[in-house]
């Protein structure tokens, strides 16, 4: 089995986007949830960019012990001195600096050319390691940047020291096959000496879970992800989906530190902290992730949980599937429901109960507890 470690950075990107702004206090809330959940490295905000930020930054390094302590910092000197500083407490710290590498990038953002590019990558690169001994760059928007010049950027921040180099499709640009491509392509053309490859993919098309675990099959070791799946414009890879996605599939070959059972309680934290809702059909978090409405579902879920559910919803913390009463609701449902309620009943009579049943249900998107303990004439103060 191959360790893939995990990079959490919703205190970073997941935390630009606007609404989902917290204070200090409650960052650090959030990181003692990562800790506990077992994240490998957790990138605690980009300390040049505001004093609440280079604060969090440092408070975030006193209160959290094993992880590794990560900061931000474009290609430019300031941004690095300031981040070693706000490091200057993490017990482990790393500098996460980079460029953008596409030609988008260098020509509108930077008003430059390739060669200027990689010689301000390597600088960055050096200058960092005068600080601390990890450091991770990232090729900005690599997801469309050529293969062979990104192969070159690699390999020349790898030969100035970088450990880790993350390679992100910025745009959610890249179909799964080709950022898989992207990356073997690098690890069959660059001298990696011990450094990792970093996946840090983003959601615009949807197949950001899809780009990680592509990612991670051809070759890389590091995934960059975000609680829920917060994140700039769609959002980040959900940490959730390529956790599970891996532990449900150990033929696979591929294992991380997290402490799946945790998951859920870290996922409410952050939704309500940051105040982001979390669709009712997000996968593994979702409020129906595991919930089972058709009747065929219900009856097959009643009789054995394999039928219809491929992770144990106490594997994520959650205490167990529910089955929802709605009018597509079979016997078998109602029948479970009522033993819950204490409420045996003969065949025939659930016939009848079941027909006045699907009456209500009509009427109702679900139908309740109460609403069944009424249907049987029980007074439901009493149960
Ligand atoms: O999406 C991205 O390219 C980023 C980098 C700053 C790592 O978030
Ligand atoms: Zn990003």
């Amino acid at each position: 089995m191959e360790r893939i470690y995990v990079f959490d950075t919703t205190l970073r990107d997941g935390e630009q986007v606007p609404g989902c702004q917290l204070n200090t206090i409650e960052k650090i809330e959030v990181a003692r949830a990562l800790e506990e959940l077992g994240v490998d490295i957790i990138e605690a905000g980009f300390p040049v960019s505001s004093p609440g930020d280079f604060n969090s930054v440092v408070e975030i390094s006193k209160a959290v012990t094993w992880p590794v302590i990560c900061a931000l910092t474009r290609a430019v000197e300031k941004d690095i001195e300031v981040a070693a500083e706000a490091l200057k407490y993490a017990k482990r710290k790393r500098i996460h600096t980079g460029i953008g590498t596409s030609d988008p990038h260098i020509k509108y953002k930077f008003n430059s050319n390739r060669e200027e590019i990689l010689e301000r990558a390597v600088k960055a690169v050096k200058y960092a390691r005068n600080f601390v001994d990890d450091v991770e760059f990232y090729a900005e928007d690599a997801g469309r940047t050529e293969n062979e010049y990104l192969a070159r950027v690699v390999q020349a921040v790898i030969d100035a020291g970088a450990t880790v180099v993350n390679i992100p499709d910025t745009t959610g640009y890249c179909f799964p096959d080709e950022y898989g491509a992207k990356i073997k392509y690098l690890i069959d053309h660059v001298d990696m000496k011990n450094a990792i490859l970093s996946t840090h993919c983003h959601q615009d098309l949807g197949m950001a879970t899809a780009n990680t675990i592509s990612g991670i099959i051809n070759g890389a070791r590091q995934i960059e992800v975000t609680i829920n799946g917060v994140g700039e414009r769609a959002g980040n890879t959900p940490l959730e989906e390529v956790v599970m996605a891996l532990k449900s599939h150990p033929e696979r070959g591929f294992y991380t530190n997290i402490n799946t059972q945790k998951i859920y309680a870290t996922s409410r934290l952050v939704s309500n902290l940051m105040n982001m809702p979390i669709q009712p059909n997000k996968a593994i978090v979702g409020r129906n992730a595991f919930a089972h409405s058709s009747g065929i579902h219900q009856d097959g879920v009643l009789k054995n949980v394999e039928t219809y559910e491929i992770i144990n919803p106490q594997d994520v913390g959650i205490d167990s599937n529910s089955i929802v009463l709605t009018a597509r609701s079979g016997r078998a449902a109602l029948k479970n429901r009522l033993t819950m309620l204490g409420i045996k009943i003969e065949t025939e009579e659930l016939d009848k109960v079941y027909q006045k049943f699907l009456e209500l249900a009509d009427k109702k998107k679900t139908v309740t507890d109460d609403d069944i303990l009424m249907l049987v004439g029980k007074d439901s103060r009493l149960h």
